[in-house]
This record gives structure tokens, C-alpha cells and sequence, in this order.
């Protein structure tokens, strides 16, 4: 079977506005609330690093410059800790700034995902590369992603992660039809449909934020007209990708995660999403987990601001 080129780039859109987590993300971008201690994009980023991803490109857009410096050295702060002795903390800022080769551009206007993943045309090149959405978090221990690349290096063409999800969840996702292959965890995708309607949905197999493109993407996108919401979508985009055969860099495979993911997008999600990943930190559970079942117990037959 034919070996497709490798992927080696990673593109991170981060240019939502973030109005879900006002008046937090008023000044600091959405990506930057943190899970516990660390940001939730840096999660993003260790993600496609552990997939061997280490050139990082960043879709950004105005007001989004702390995660620039995130990424950055902060020489003063470095020096201060380095001066107190400070190791832990030391390491734990080094860290971001070693993790990737960061490059940055700025998407002027939001019209869209798939606008996004478009204003990566010139860095990404003639090559396939990985597209990862802040708002979803992927368990490190899952590798959803390396799983994608080895698909898309045997198989070719693109290749979208899937959940199975309930019925009333899919009009806020891209929905795909699926067609079973001879490998368990992959299939063949028929046909996509941004946000549908519950009744209307080809499935109950939402796109999770994690796709590896071919880049004859960026020539559909190109001409790709606004869909869902006035946006360019870059569900569409992939629908006309699978449409067209392989050698034309057509042809979009799925694959069917069942590990942890985790929703940063809306509140609730983010709540669970900081407990769980407290609950699994040795430094803090020991003290935080008897206070959180004393807490429940407490309350369990209503929240304290219920009466
Ligand atoms: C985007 C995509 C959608 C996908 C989702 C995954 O939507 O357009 O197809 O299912 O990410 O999180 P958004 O959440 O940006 O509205």
C-alpha cells in the first residue's frame, strides 16, 4: 500500500472571540483560562508535540498577544525565580517556551474556521498537516492524534476524529454519514453537515476539533462559499474532499474516538474539566478530593445557592 508524505505541522486556531466566558475573556483571550495551573491552549499544544508535531502554527486575531508571550521566553520572571532558587517554578515557565517552534498569524477578519485554516496556506505549504481546536481537550494517555496520522500515511486524503454523541448534541457540531472500512476505529465519510437540525443529521457522529488535512484543502477552501451561520466552513470544505478521489487529495476518513475528551468551550464543560484534572494531580487531590466529597455530601440535596 502507498506511504503518503508525513505530517509535520500543526495549526491551532484561536481566533474566537470568546464571548461564552465574558467578562474573563474581555482582555484575555478564551484560551488562556486556565485548567488548574496551566492553560488550557498549552494542553493544545503538549497534544501535537507528543504526536511529534513540533512546528506549531497559530491563527490568531486582536487581543490574543498573551498567548504569543505565553509561548515566549519572560527573562525577568525566569531571573527572579532563578534568584530565589525556584526550580519547580523555573522549569514549569521554561517549559512553554521550550515545548514547539511557534509561528503566528493573524486572521484579519473571523469569517469562519475554515477562513482560519486558510490563512495557514503560505506556512503549511504543499504538505498534509494537522488542524487542533482549543476548545476540545484530548487526555494525554489517548492518542487520538497519532492514530489520525497513521491513517492518513497509509490511507491518504484527510482525516476527521468522531464521537458518537447523544441525539439533542449534534446541531452544535459538524455531523458525519460513515461508511464501515476493514479497520475497526476507522470509516469512510459520505457526506457532512455543519450544525444540522437533531432531525436532519446524517448520524450521531459529531467532528471532534482534531482533523489532519491534505493540502488540496486550501484550493477548496479557496472557493468555498459561506455556509452555516455566513461563515466559511471547514466542514464544507472537507465535504467536497470527499467527494473527489485520492489521487486527487480527495477521500476523508473518520476515526472513531472512545477515549477522554474534554470540553473547554462553555461552562459547564469547563467546570467538570478543572475538577477532573484536579482530582488527578498528586500535588493538590490529597487535600482537594476529601474537601470536594464533604462538599457534595453536604449539599446533596441542593447547591448552596439553591433555597
Ligand atoms: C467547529 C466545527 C464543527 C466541529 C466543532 C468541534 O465548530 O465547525 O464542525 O464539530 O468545531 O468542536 P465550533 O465549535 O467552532 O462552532
Amino acid at each position: 500500500m502507498a506511504d503518503f508524505e508525513p505530517v509535520l505541522k500543526a495549526v491551532v486556531p484561536v481566533a474566537g472571540l470568546g464571548t461564552r466566558f465574558l467578562p474573563a475573556t474581555k482582555a484575555t483571550p478564551k484560551e488562556m483560562l486556565p485548567i488548574v495551573d496551566k492553560p488550557a491552549i498549552q494542553y493544545v499544544v503538549e497534544e501535537a508535540v507528543n504526536a511529534g508535531l513540533v512546528d506549531v502554527l497559530m491563527i490568531t486575531g486582536r487581543s490574543k498577544r498573551s498567548i504569543e508571550d505565553h509561548f515566549d521566553r519572560a527573562y525577568e520572571l525566569e531571573e527572579a525565580l532563578r534568584a530565589k532558587g525556584d526550580e519547580d517554578r523555573l522549569a514549569s515557565v521554561c517549559k512553554s517556551s521550550d515545548l514547539a517552534i511557534m509561528h503566528y498569524v493573524r486572521q484579519g477578519e473571523p469569517k469562519g474556521l475554515g477562513h482560519a485554516v486558510l490563512c495557514a496556506r503560505q506556512h503549511v505549504g504543499d504538505e498534509p498537516f494537522a488542524v487542533l481546536l482549543g476548545d476540545d481537550m484530548i487526555d494525554h494517555r489517548d492518542p487520538l492524534l497519532t492514530r489520525m496520522m497513521d491513517v492518513r500515511s497509509r490511507l491518504g486524503g484527510s482525516v476527521v476524529a468522531l464521537m458518537e454523541v447523544d441525539p439533542d448534541q449534534v446541531s452544535s457540531y459538524g455531523v458525519a454519514a460513515i461508511e464501515a472500512t476493514d479497520e475497526d476505529d476507522v470509516v469512510k465519510i459520505t457526506d457532512l453537515v455543519e450544525k444540522p437540525p437533531q432531525d436532519e443529521a446524517p448520524s450521531n457522529w459529531i467532528i471532534i476539533g482534531r482533523y489532519v488535512c491534505d493540502p488540496r484543502v486550501f484550493e477548496v477552501l479557496d472557493r468555498t462559499p459561506p455556509g452555516r451561520g455566513g461563515e466559511i466552513q471547514l466542514t464544507d470544505a472537507l465535504l467536497t474532499l470527499a467527494r473527489m478521489p485520492v489521487e486527487e487529495g480527495g477521500t476523508v476518513y473518520g476515526v472513531k474516538f472512545r477515549g477522554r475528551r474534554y470540553d473547554t468551550g462553555n461552562k459547564q464543560e469547563y467546570l467538570r474539566t478543572v475538577v477532573q484534572f484536579a482530582a488527578e494531580r498528586p500535588d493538590l487531590a490529597p487535600e482537594f478530593m476529601p474537601w470536594l466529597r464533604e462538599f457534595v455530601r453536604k449539599n446533596r440535596d441542593g447547591s448552596p445557592g439553591e433555597s
